[in-house]
């Protein structure tokens, strides 16, 4: 076997040991999970030979920060990753446990896998092994790998806010996005912004008898389905004033990139949405539905008698979690205001209601013009031998803002994960060959910019 060969193998079985550590943030009985993975990557990255490798508290779940700084004159690069993870639930659905990480045909399967353990872990590996190999690496590096991505924690916006010299850097390197296609380079040129909280809606002091009261007395839960009735349209449309008023649409020449890729409709509603037919705004394409256009989505209904067998009440209150995609230009602070106003013009008679906020961040948008994002194309291009592709993201990752506003930095986006990834789903994978690749394109990545 040569060096690099055993090098993956022993990459590859440190991954899933990272895997098997449960570091679900939103989950606070995982604190103690939380900890023990943010270690395990300290002090893989301390054996990788960086310096000043620490956890850096600012409440919540601690960060991760390393650095190697032995290249002057040569670009300084903040690597960004994130080691917290989604709850698995439903746990029934999972083909193997979610933090018992399997590989069957060539995919692991597990929760992280591909985001974003995986994908950090690959730019903790590039880094290793060219210190392994040449002793130094040709760029500085800064790690900052954090721990509440996924739960919307501001430890994270905290510490880059303080904007530390620690964080100096001229572009940010972040793995935690997809490629377009199975062996398509592609690097990720925007991503939605998030508003996420709870509707909370109070009716009656207490639960009542649905026979005796029904008819006069108000129902949270009906309360919370009118309200999002009210807020969007059957045709995807968001109903709330002055939400769309800041909406800047992609240049025509982004939107006939995105239309020259490979793409088929059909196969995309049957193979990653499973679902009889997709929905949403008319007369967008479904790359502009997910990338371009806000959203405003319900996850989750609480309320009233969900057991098994009936129950005839009328509950005394209701919560529903929802959040709303935002697109570039968009303020978070202005949609939560124009929100509550169009919660409380929607409200019925006889309930309190309340939108209680739990996060937010702005969209973000990155110049494919920019130098550090046309080397990491070029670099893709060497590894894959095909020519990248420029996509924008629905989902958001929240820093990537902040790593703009506060450091004045682009953020490169080089994701290696693949569409039916299952993210924040059940079996969720990670396609090995992609995590290999991924070490290989960030080496050479790398190794082009300090040329
Ligand atoms: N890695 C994802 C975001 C993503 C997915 C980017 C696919 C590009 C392609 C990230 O970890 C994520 O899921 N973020 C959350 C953030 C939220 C909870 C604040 C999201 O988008 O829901
Ligand atoms: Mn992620």
């Amino acid at each position: 076997m040569t060096d690099f060969e055993s090098f993956r193998k022993q990459a590859l079985d440190e991954l899933l040991d990272w895997l098997r550590i449960p570091s679900i943030s939103t989950l606070p009985e995982h604190k103690a999970d939380m900890i023990r993975a943010a270690e395990y990557v300290r002090t893989a990255l301390e054996r990788a030979g960086l310096a000043k490798t620490s956890l850096v508290d600012r409440g919540g779940h601690p960060l991760v920060y390393a650095e190697w700084l032995g290249a002057p004159g040569k670009p300084t690069l903040l690597l960004y990753g994130h080691y917290d993870v989604q709850p698995p639930d439903p746990l029934e659905e999972w083909v193997s446990p979610p933090f018992e990480p399997q590989i069957r045909n060539g995919n692991i399967y597990a929760r992280g896998a591909t985001d974003d353990k995986g994908q950090t872990w690959i730019l903790v590996k590039a880094v290793e092994w060219l210190m392994r190999r040449d002793g130094r690496l040709p760029v500085n590096v800064r790690f900052l790998i954090e721990g509440e991505e996924e739960c919307g924690g501001e430890a994270i916006s905290r510490y880059v806010s303080e904007k530390p010299p620690e964080l100096a850097a001229d572009a940010a390197v972040i793995c935690d996005s997809e490629m377009f296609a199975p062996g398509l380079p592609s690097i990720c040129t925007g991503l939605r912004g998030i508003v996420y909280g709870e509707l909370h809606v109070e009716g009656a002091r207490q639960d009542l008898h649905s026979g005796v009261y029904g008819g006069v007395a108000p129902n949270p839960l009906m309360a919370i389905a009118e309200i999002l009735t009210a807020l969007k349209n059957r045709d995807g449309r968001i109903l709330i004033p002055g939400f769309y008023d800041r909406v800047v649409e992609p240049a025509p020449a982004e939107k006939e990139a995105w239309a020259r890729l490979p793409f088929d409709e059909k196969e995309y509603l049957e193979k990653e949405i499973g679902a009889p037919e997709l929905t949403g705004e008319p007369g967008y394409s479904v790359f502009e539905r997910t990338w371009a256009r806000p959203t405003l989505e319900v996850h989750g209904i609480r309320g009233g008698f969900t057991g098994e067998g009936a129950k005839t009440v009328i509950p005394a209150r209701a919560v529903a979690k929802i959040s709303m995609r935002l697109v570039p230009e968009q303020r978070p602070e202005e949609a939560v205001e124009q929100l509550r106003a169009a919660i409380a013009a929607a409200k019925p008679r006889g309930v309190r209601a309340e939108f209680r906020l739990l996060h937010g961040a702005p969209a973000s948008l990155v110049d494919p013009e920019n130098l550090f994002v046309k080397e990491a194309a070029l670099a893709l291009e060497e590894i894959f031998g095909r020519k990248t592709v420029f996509i924008r993201s629905g989902g958001s990752i929240p820093i990537v803002g902040l790593f703009n506003a506060c450091l004045g930095i682009p953020s490169v986006l080089m994701g290696f994960g693949l569409p039916d990834d299952n993210l924040h789903s059940p079996n969720e994978k990670f396609h090995v060959p992609n995590f290999f690749a991924g070490i290989e394109a960030v080496v050479r990545y790398f190794e082009r910019l300090g040329a």
